[in-house]
């Protein structure tokens, strides 16, 4: 039982107070932008609006004819909300503030809401509760969305560290031991060498060369090397990326204008690694406008449907002639210390070709760049791609 019994007649009149006041009243707690219900000490719908409606799917007749209180919850969550209510606990006695909960849905779908709810007294006695909420699904959505961004930028971030600690490995490493190869061999060609010694030397330059191997190894897994090639739509994987990022503060003042063919067919990719390169595009064109111009993201199927072409225009300042033969260097960058690492777009250019792609950087008028990227589409082994000139 959610509250006290009372007395019949008295409960009819605060019924009746309750459903026939002023219109004013009414109209505002109607028209309200937040679901609003009110129910009775026995969980009898008084008040269920249209935005109450909108979010749970049952009309406002249905509610109040054939609906208890209980019905909107799932089980025991509506004796939760009242022990909440009547306890200290979220926003003083009687009251409850920004409690997340879910309702059950006229589907029987769980919808996350976000509720205030208040004890109605009447001389001391509880007579009702009443419930504002506002659903939380598109906010939990976002939320969701907004840490796998975070995710990503930390896996990116992570990459850029590990890419640049592999070089750092690599070029402390490489060197001696081409030195210790070089001179081990040198060394077994010496003719009156002991056996013994042949010995000791030849497992000198087996364990130089496994040295050698794990170095690459690890240059190899900083520029990332796990593919899972599916057919996917192209024009999806780009949006998925603009959603993610265009929330993101770098973004606030940046128009993002998407030109997307819909009819392109998929291309062959890896979903993560295709997110991974417009993620790194993208940032380095919001990055070039300092956080404001226009963005925009064109594709179109090749004039010989063998590959989808995607261009990606930023009006920023462009990229300098003696800076344009350099950007897909691996560790190359422009950027203070701690803005940029260069791996960037070292990550891109494996990753196109990987896919089997190509991808070029051009200057545009009066100012910008432009990266064109060609991604073959997923087309039967036996067609081999011919590249468009
Ligand atoms: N849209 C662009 N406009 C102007 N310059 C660009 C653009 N994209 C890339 N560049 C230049 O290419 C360089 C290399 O880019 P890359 O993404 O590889 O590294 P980064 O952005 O400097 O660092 P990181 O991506 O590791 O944080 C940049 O430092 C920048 O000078
Ligand atoms: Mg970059």
């Amino acid at each position: 039982m959610i509250m006290p019994d009372i007395e019949k007649p008295f409960l009819a009149s605060l019924e009746e107070r309750l459903r026939h006041s002023n219109a004013f009243l009414k109209n505002l707690i109607l028209s309200s932008v937040d679901g609003v219900m009110a129910a009775d000490c026995k969980g009898k719908i008084l008040i269920f609006n249209d935005a109450a409606s909108e979010i749970t799917g049952y009309s406002s007749d249905e509610a109040l004819d054939q609906l208890n209180i209980r019905d909107i919850y799932p089980a025991k969550v509506a004796y939760a909300v009242m022990q909440k209510l009547r306890s200290d606990d979220c926003g003083g006695r009687g009251k409850l503030q920004s409690y997340q909960v879910d309702v059950l849905g006229k589907d029987g779908q769980k919808i996350p809401i976000s509720l205030n709810a208040a004890i109605v007294y009447e001389k001391g006695e509880e007579v009702a509760s009443v419930g504002f909420f506002h659903d939380l699904r598109q906010t939990l959505q976002i939320q969701k969305e907004l840490e796998q961004t975070q995710m990503q930028l930390l896996q990116a971030e992570k990459m850029a560290s590990l890419g640049k600690l592999a070089a750092g490995v690599a070029h402390q490493i490489n060197n001696p031991l081409g030195g210790i190869i070089l001179y081990a061999g040198l060394m077994l060609e010496e003719y009156e060498l002991k056996d013994e010694a042949r010995e000791d030397l030849n497992r000198i330059l087996r364990d130089a060369e496994r040295c050698k191997d794990t170095v690459k190894e690890l240059l190899e897994f900083a520029r990332q090397t796990r593919y899972e090639m599916r057919p996917l739509d192209i024009n999806k994987a780009i949006v998925r990326t603009l959603f993610l990022l265009e929330n993101q503060t770098l973004f606030q003042n940046i128009k993002i204008e998407r030109q997307l063919d819909e009819g392109i067919p998929p291309v062959n990719g890896d979903s993560q690694q295709l997110n991974h390169l417009f993620m790194n595009i993208i940032l380095n064109a919001a990055q070039a406008m300092s956080g404001s111009g226009t963005l925009t993201v064109s594709t179109r199927r090749g004039a010989n449907n063998k590959r989808a072409h995607i261009a990606i225009a930023d009006t920023g300042p462009g990229i300098p002639p003696d800076v344009m033969p350099q950007i897909f260097d691996p560790f190359y960058t422009t950027k203070e210390e701690g803005e940029g690492t260069g791996i960037g777009l070292s990550l891109v250019y494996g990753i196109i070709e990987n896919h089997g792609g190509s991808i070029k950087a051009v200057n545009r008028e009066p100012n910008g760049a432009c990266f064109f990227i060609e991604l073959p589409l997923s087309t039967p082994p036996d067609e081999e791609e011919c590249l468009e000139s």
